[in-house]
């Protein structure tokens, strides 16, 4: 067997070229506009492409649908000398069963895909380039180029067949034939359009105006001679999409423009003229499939104007690839192995891709009805934040409308910035952890900027039917009352931010299991351990609610010395301030239970409004003694050892009270996430960072799935768990190498200093992503490897933004204080290219600045430090220690729009 070619990087740019592509199952790759289109393409034209969850243009493809479907897109030409059809993708019965291999090769890249194919025997070629252009259209194009590389003169027929499905994704399987009767199909003069009258969908059925159409033209312009509009004709009976009759049998007459088809499965399968080609003569195509919206007045003649030619399709892609570089120009790195800078360039991609995809709409991710989920709205927002140009903070400020008053939030967000929608399924869910990653990103919005008032920024709150963290219900609220909280009289009730930050943190420091931890409630980051709402307790997380508390005394501490020295907060809320008046004994489970209970029926609806002046000295004291209570029992109760010496921290416990972790009888019990948090927190002390360190090391790393192991195998279902351990272990949630798991690990082992344990954790996740005879993935940062290693739902994970930051703030250690630019660098000798140079594109404060470290006597982290830094080559401080924090005016001062370039000498 021939060894498996791996990708291999064409340019600085981040393009890659790999051969056979279509000799690797489930690829897949990414195309997109923000005009709405997601669409995915496979190395054989296989993948869908869609506007939202009821408007799929192609029919939804899920990972197994990719080889098992016939209803691709395809481009045929039936070779009049050999008498046979011949797919340019590869997708025909023939080819699929060939003997004689065709020659394929891939090249991609920001965010374009090219297939070359090859047919010795037939002496034809064709390249076949997708995209979906950045325009405000929502279409995908295109072009195909067939050429005769034989030494004859060669006659082809070629027929585009572009199956229209046309309908919500629901229909797949409700009602797929009835739908299709309600379709109403015509041939226009570039192709087909369908504009079903009506849609079944969720919301009832209603009229509808949404059309969709496949066109194409050659290269000149000319249009197709007719079309097959109706499945059933272009296949044929007994015909299939792979061997479709009105390919296979050319003599099969084609519909005119103007012929209309009522009430059947339809495709845009079009028939362009008949062309003789000289040896070395090549022809073109270009094709576009577009969801036309009613609002926006799109008819054929735009599509035909703007995309149906070579020049149009040529223009469009270089806006394209224009485009995708622009929003890449604001993050690169340049280290000793190039081949890691560029793969590192397709996990910037990916926040963006998610933002534009959410978690529903590329073929791994075949859950979801689309938008993305709270977790991931505020995880994303870390990386678009050190990426992205434009206004962050009012992306950022939006979301706070989505924080209910009992500390849970909205879980179904809608598709603009700061709507949420109440849960009309009425499946009430809350996920502990879901409180702090607000804080999280703020923080980081807060170090980057300097824009500590941003805490005093008077946010709305959100209401519906669910009550005391969806345990009781509101039987006075209605759809009609709307999603905003209100106060008796009917008037919107608004606080702060930090008022936001204190109820989530708040109530959650209240609301402990029998141990005395945070109750793990519907889940926690882990969305697998979802059986346990009971009595089941996160310690992972309550270690981050532990960090958090001390971050908002530090935030309160900030703001006090930026000269406020009081803040309004919500009367109610005052009792969980426990210390400033009733000092509740927290290690009383029942009396920190009845303290919060009496909060939430406080707020289950309408409120007072009235609002307490606190002083921010006493708040931060109150906050402090929280945090340090927490981590001082985290650190008693939960560090654990076991028979073989090993210590670390519990994560959970089970939904009947007892630990999860350590030695059991089924083999011994540990997870990722305990020790992450524990890190990351600093709730482990130095010492017990080391051991946790060392029971990782011992019992979760894995080289051949890419790193740490989100948990050891426990052998056994647990149902008082979660469904994750129904998963075979080693797959996802239960036991994979877990990328945003593991990038988190690196990051908190960064925090801590164990830099080359956090670069191992970091490189072994990128040496399996590179690694594609085992991968089997283009480049990027997929969700988790599969237990043989395989990279399983690419594109769409958190893990990319987590990547990102830790190889910005951390490794480069560029990162914001307060406003101010710190530069700490945790580059290993291995970094530095052979010059000892490592540099980093990033931006601050608006400007985008070209960070460049020079080791120039080649030393390893540790015995380094800063001596010289210079901005546009103007010495700004040399020093002598391990960071410098430069004043933020010293960047702003700087123009705008242009690469700045900061050195940094170390020695
Ligand atoms: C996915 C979900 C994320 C969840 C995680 C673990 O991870 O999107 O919300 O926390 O699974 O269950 P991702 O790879 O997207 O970060």
């Amino acid at each position: 067997m021939n060894p498996v070619k791996p990708w291999s990087f064409t340019g600085s740019d981040g393009s890659f070229h790999l051969e056979d592509p279509h000799k690797t199952s489930y690829l897949y790759f990414p195309l997109v506009n923000e005009a709405g289109l997601m669409s995915a393409v496979t190395p054989d034209l296989h993948g869908d492409a869609k506007a939202d969850q009821h408007t799929f243009l192609l029919a939804p493809e899920s990972l197994e649908d990719l080889h098992n479907s016939r209803s691709a897109r395809n481009f045929w030409l039936y070779a009049e000398e050999a008498k046979t059809a011949w797919s340019v993708t590869g997708n025909s019965a023939a080819q699929i069963s060939a003997t004689d291999p065709e020659k394929v090769s891939l090249d991609a890249g920001f965010l374009w895909h090219t297939l070359t194919r090859e047919n010795a025997k037939l002496g034809l070629r064709a390249v076949v380039t997708s995209i979906v252009p950045a325009s405000p259209d929502q279409v995908e194009l295109t072009k195909v180029v067939i050429t005769n590389i034989s030494n004859h003169a060669l006659t082809i027929t070629p027929t585009a067949a572009l199956p229209l499905y046309g309908r919500s994704a629901d229909n797949l399987r409700d009602h797929r034939n009835v739908t299709s009767l309600l379709h109403r199909a015509r041939c226009t003069k570039f192709g087909v359009q369908v504009r079903p009258v009506m849609a079944f969908d969720e919301r009832g059925h209603h009229p509808n105006a949404i059309t969709y159409t496949a066109i194409g033209a050659e290269g000149d312009g000319c249009p197709p001679v007719g079309f097959f509009p109706a499945v059933e004709d272009f296949i044929g009976e007994g015909g299939t999409l792979d061997w479709p009759a009105a390919v296979v049998q050319p003599i099969r007459e084609c519909q005119p423009a103007g012929t209309t088809l009522d009430g059947y499965e339809t495709i845009g399968a079009l028939r362009f003229k008949q062309v003789s080609l000289v040896p070395g003569e090549s022809r073109s195509y270009v094709l576009a499939m577009a969801v036309l919206q009613p609002e926006t007045n799109q008819a054929e003649d735009h599509l035909v104007k703007t995309y149906l030619s070579d020049a149009q399709f040529a223009a469009h892609l270089d806006a394209t690839k224009a485009f995708w570089t622009a929003q890449l120009s604001t993050f690169g790195a340049q280290t000793g192995d190039p081949q890691f800078d560029m793969w590192l360039k397709w996990v910037a991609v990916q926040p963006i891709l998610r933002r534009l995809y959410g978690c529903s709409f590329l073929p791994a991710h075949d859950y979801g009805r689309g938008g993305r989920g709270w977790r991931d709205l505020w995880q994303d927002i870390l990386a678009l934040m050190l990426m992205e140009t434009g206004p962050v903070d009012q992306l950022l400020f939006s979301n706070f409308a989505g924080i209910r008053l009992d500390g849970s939030n909205a879980t179904i967000i809608g598709s603009r910035p700061g709507e949420f929608k109440a849960d009309r399924n009425n499946i009430p869910r809350v996920w502990m952890d879901h409180g702090l990653w607000p804080l999280m990103t703020t923080s980081l919005y807060i170090d980057q900027s300097g824009d500590l008032n941003f805490l005093l920024r008077q946010a709305a709150y959100f209401k519906d039917s669910h009550t005391h963290r969806c345990q009781q219900t509101d039987f006075a609220w209605t759809a009609a009352s709307g999603t905003i909280q209100q106060i008796q009289g009917g008037e919107i009730f608004e606080g702060t931010v930090l008022e936001h930050f204190l109820i989530q943190h708040l109530t959650a420091f209240f609301h402990v299991g029998e141990h005395n931890n945070i109750l793990l409630e519907g889940a926690d980051w882990n969305d697998g351990m979802d059986m346990a709402h009971h009595r089941g307790e996160s310690v992972a997380f309550t270690q981050f609610y532990a960090a958090n508390l001390r971050q908002l005394s530090q935030l309160a501490k900030d703001l006090q010395a930026s000269g406020i020295e009081e803040v309004d907060l919500l009367q109610e809320l005052l009792p969980l301030l426990d210390t400033l008046g009733n000092p509740v004994d927290y290690e009383n489970i029942p009396a920190k239970q009845g303290r919060l209970a009496h909060y939430f029926n406080q707020v289950a609806g309408t409120i007072s409004g009235k609002k307490i002046r606190v002083s921010l000295n006493a708040l931060a004291a109150d906050l402090q003694v929280k945090a340090d209570w927490l981590m001082a029992h985290l650190r008693a109760q939960e560090y654990i050892q076991n028979a073989e010496g090993y210590h670390w921290f519990n994560g959970y416990y089970n939904d009947d009270g007892e630990r999860l972790e350590g030695d059991h009888p089924q083999g011994m019990r540990m997870t990722l996430s305990g020790q992450v948090f524990a890190l990351m927190g600093g709730i482990a002390t130095d010492e017990q960072a080391r051991e946790v360190l060392r029971a990782a090391d011992h019992y979760l790393f894995d080289d051949k799935v890419g790193g740490y192991r989100l948990n050891t195998n426990f052998h056994e279902l647990l149902l008082n768990m979660g469904r994750c351990f129904g998963y075979a272990y080693g797959h996802k949630e239960n036991g994979a190498m877990f990328s945003h798991m593991a990038v988190m690990f690196a990051y908190a082992l960064y925090q801590r200093g164990f830099t080359q344990e956090a670069f191992k954790a970091l490189n072994a996740i990128y040496a399996q992503s590179a690694n594609f005879a085992v991968s089997r993935m283009y480049p990027g940062i997929p969700e988790y490897f599969s237990e043989r290693g395989r990279g399983m739902y690419p594109y769409l994970t958190g893990s990319a933004s987590w990547y990102l930051l830790t190889i910005i703030t951390q490794v480069f250690g560029v990162r914001g204080n307060r406003g101010n630019l710190t530069l700490a660098p945790m580059l290993l000798k291995e970094q530095f290219d052979q010059q000892g140079d490592a540099a980093l594109t990033t931006l601050f404060a608006g400007r985008k600045l070209r960070v460049a470290y020079h080791n120039p006597h080649g030393l390893e982290y540790g015995s380094y430090n800063i001596q010289k830094v210079t901005i546009n080559g103007k010495e700004i401080s040399g020093e002598g220690a391990k960071e410098v924090i430069l004043p933020r005016k010293l960047i702003t001062d700087l123009p705008a729009g242009e690469l700045h370039q900061i050195d940094v000498t170390l020695g």
